[in-house]
């Protein structure tokens, strides 16, 4: 369920998915107005639909029409999977995992012990400070061009020993943690094709250690100016749409309790991202 959906390629990876593993059940792409949503969760609860994606503007709208939410869809205040258990539909949020799982398999990059930095503090990036903060990040900064938003992201996921530092996007303050980090991530827009700012990015290659992996949320393009940063400090990278396939899968996988033919989704979508190009 999202508005609009047609540039959605999510159909293609999991009935791709679905398939390979016989399962006998369809991935519809639901167009849903926002005034319309309310009855569309219903129609899904009522005739019995397995599970459902729920992507941009409803992740949030959504919360209240379901009836149980996860740790993970409070924690973020999102929801982008329903899972309907016998008529009881409960709300969750890949997302973090999503991003874990991505960074993991497709960098090879475990965060437990890690000092990083996220640059960004919306939507995309308290999902990513809140699977951080669970996978057992060292030193969490929030860099942000509007500061006060990194603070409050900062102080909401503060607990114990674990105190995310917020700070502003300028040199300057960059440098003071930056340099330090062996994990960078882009929630941001910057580099985002068809945006504003295609071509830019929130930090530049002389800040950036050698040790560094950086990871950009902005799937399109798959490389995009921050990535280049990365490279040209030596260090690795990941990204495109590493995040947004794994979401799906690890939603694919709790829908049907099998474990997801990884590969046969990411060829899937591959080719739909090729045919399209
Ligand atoms: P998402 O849900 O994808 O995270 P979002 O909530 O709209 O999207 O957040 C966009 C992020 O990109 C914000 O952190 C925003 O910074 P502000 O909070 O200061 O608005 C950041 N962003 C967008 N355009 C930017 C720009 N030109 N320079 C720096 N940051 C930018």
């Amino acid at each position: 369920m999202g508005h609009p959906i047609g540039h959605t390629k999510s159909p293609v990876f999991q009935q791709a998915g679905l398939d390979e593993l016989g399962i006998k059940e369809t991935f519809e792409a639901w167009d849903v107005a926002p005034e319309d949503l309310e009855e569309e969760v219903k129609t899904f609860r009522d005739e019995g639909f397995l599970a459902s994606c729920v992507t941009l503007p409803h992740k949030q709208a959504v919360i209240p029409l379901v009836d149980e939410l996860t740790d993970a869809a409070e924690a973020v205040g999102a929801v982008n999977w329903i899972f309907n258990r016998d008529g009881i539909l409960v709300g969750h949020n890949t997302d973090g995992s999503g991003f874990l799982r991505a960074l993991k398999e497709k960098a090879g990059f475990d965060p437990a012990g890690a000092d990083a930095v996220v640059f960004g503090a919306g939507g995309a990036a308290r999902a990513i400070v809140y699977a951080l903060k669970n996978a057992g990040v060292n030193r969490l900064t929030i860099a942000n061009r509007t500061v006060e938003k990194a603070s409050v992201l900062a102080s909401e996921f503060s607990e114990g020993r674990f105190k995310p530092v917020a700070c502003g996007m300028s040199r300057d303050e960059l440098a003071d943690h930056v340099p330090y980090a062996t994990l960078l991530v882009n929630t941001t827009s910057l580099g985002m094709a068809g945006g504003p700012a295609e071509m830019a990015t929130p930090v530049t290659s002389e800040l950036i250690s050698a040790e560094a992996t950086g990871y950009d949320a902005v799937y399109a393009p798959p490389m995009t100016q921050f990535l280049r940063e990365v490279e040209k400090a030596g260090g690795d990278t990941a990204g495109g749409i590493t995040m947004l396939v794994y979401q799906g899968i690890e939603g694919f996988e709790m829908a049907t309790g099998q474990k997801a033919p990884v590969d046969v989704m990411f060829a899937a979508i591959e080719a739909a991202l090729k045919a399209d190009s």
